[in-house]
């Protein structure tokens, strides 16, 4: 599977000679700490991976109280990952000063806003009412945030299925507001993440906002296909269960709790092929040798869903999942089934979201050195994907 990245841009005002914000030539060298607000957190895929970067999440919000419990649980468990304050509450009903105020924060102390409003309204899988769904209109919240805070730089990141609503006249619309009326240079870069490291296909959209004028270069994919020389081999689904004994292990880590199962189910996931769907549950059974499939949240009703267990026939637990969107075994995720697979399910994979703030820091940030994958990985303690 190939899938190209995308850059398509609009320009700031920099290249159009309206003069709103001052033009540098050189971009700035982060001699302090980057400090991001983080919208719509979710349970933490891109706090954590900005986190990983070097970046400190200053103040961040989601209307779910069970993930902004997460991030605050989480908070100081490691030298890198401290998190000031999560808001939780519906951001049609606050200001961006209400959210950085309990941080002791003010707007010109943000360095960049990243988020993802929810991606269900875009998704392909959704009915793609787009903007006029009211989940839809979420992105005009993001873009209420954008303009009173005026951040250096953002993200914005959404499902692919957004490029192709309306013939694309939905993307072009977002791109064209994010541009802020030319304040801001607009790129957006499609990327399976699969061709990144992580061991899932999962294909996302991001679009990154500078206000100096910077047109942010899309990256080159460093995994692959064993065949193509120029690249590490693809991450697999065998490669993230490493280690992880059954659930109900006396050392488990947080959140691999496993759900029971029908002896019927059983059998019929036993007699999966690798790769193959079963027919009632419509779930896959993981192949070991390839990444694993998209991780999803499914429906609440169903409990969520995971994939089917390359191994053991039983689907795989909240943790596993977790895995594979690259969350490492010290992260755990507040509340219950359904709240967890959610939180796991809705998120950017962390290690995804550190190598994309690392290109960002450089092309943006004028950061002169990047971590590389190596060291991101272990700056997570990722153990399962050490080389
Ligand atoms: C795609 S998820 C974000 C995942 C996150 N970026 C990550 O990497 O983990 C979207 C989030 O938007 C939140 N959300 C939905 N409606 C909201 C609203 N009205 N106000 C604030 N957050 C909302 C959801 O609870 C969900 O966590």
């Amino acid at each position: 599977m190939k899938y190209d990245t995308l850059v398509l841009e609009t320009k700031g005002s920099q290249e159009t000679g309206d003069s709103i914000a001052p033009r540098r030539d050189a971009r700035e060298t982060p001699s302090r700490t980057l400090t991001a607000l983080s919208l719509f957190s979710g349970g933490g895929g891109l706090d954590l991976g900005f986190s990983a970067a070097g970046f400190r999440i200053g103040a961040s919000s989601d209307i779910d109280a069970f993930s902004c419990h997460t991030l605050m649980l989480n908070s100081g468990r490691k030298r890198f990952y401290k998190h000031a304050h999560s808001f939780a509450a519906d951001i049609t009903k606050v200001r961006s000063t209400d959210l950085l105020s309990p941080a002791n924060l003010v707007a010109s102390n943000i360095d960049i806003v990243i988020g993802g409003p929810p991606c269900q309204a875009f998704s392909i899988f959704g009915q793609r009412k787009g903007l006029e769904d009211p989940r839809g209109n979420l992105v005009w919240e993001y873009l209420r945030i954008i303009r009173e805070v005026e951040p250096k730089a953002f993200v914005f990141e959404n499902v692919a299925g957004l490029l192709s609503i309306h013939g694309g006249k939905l993307y072009g619309q977002i791109l064209e507001e994010l541009s802020l009326g030319g304040r801001y240079t607009v790129s957006a870069h499609r990327y399976q993440v699969a061709e990144f490291g992580i061991p899932q296909f999962r294909d996302r959209v991001f679009f990154i906002g500078a206000k100096n004028g910077t047109s942010v270069p899309p990256m080159e994919p460093t995994h692959g296909k064993q065949s193509l020389f120029s690249c590490r081999p693809y991450r697999t689904a065998g490669e993230a269960l490493r280690g992880l004994k059954e659930p109900g292990h006396a050392h488990s880590p947080p959140n691999h709790l496993g759900r029971e199962h029908s002896q019927r189910i059983v059998d019929r996931y036993r007699d999966l092929a690798f790769g193959e769907r079963d027919p009632k549950t419509r779930i896959n059974k993981l192949d070991p040798k390839r990444p694993s499939f998209a991780i999803i949240v499914g429906s609440d009703k169903g409990g969520g869903k995971g994939h089917v267990h390359p191994h053991t026939a039983r689907e795989v637990t909240p943790r596993e999942s977790a895995r594979m969107q690259t969350f490492p075994d010290w992260w755990e995720f507040h509340g219950t089934g359904r709240h967890v697979i959610r939180q796991v399910g809705n998120a950017v994979p962390p290690l995804f979201a550190a190598i994309l703030a690392e290109h960002i820091k450089k092309h943006i940030f004028g950061a002169k050195s990047q971590k590389t994958y190596d060291e991101l990985v272990n700056i997570l303690e990722l153990d399962f994907l050490r080389s």
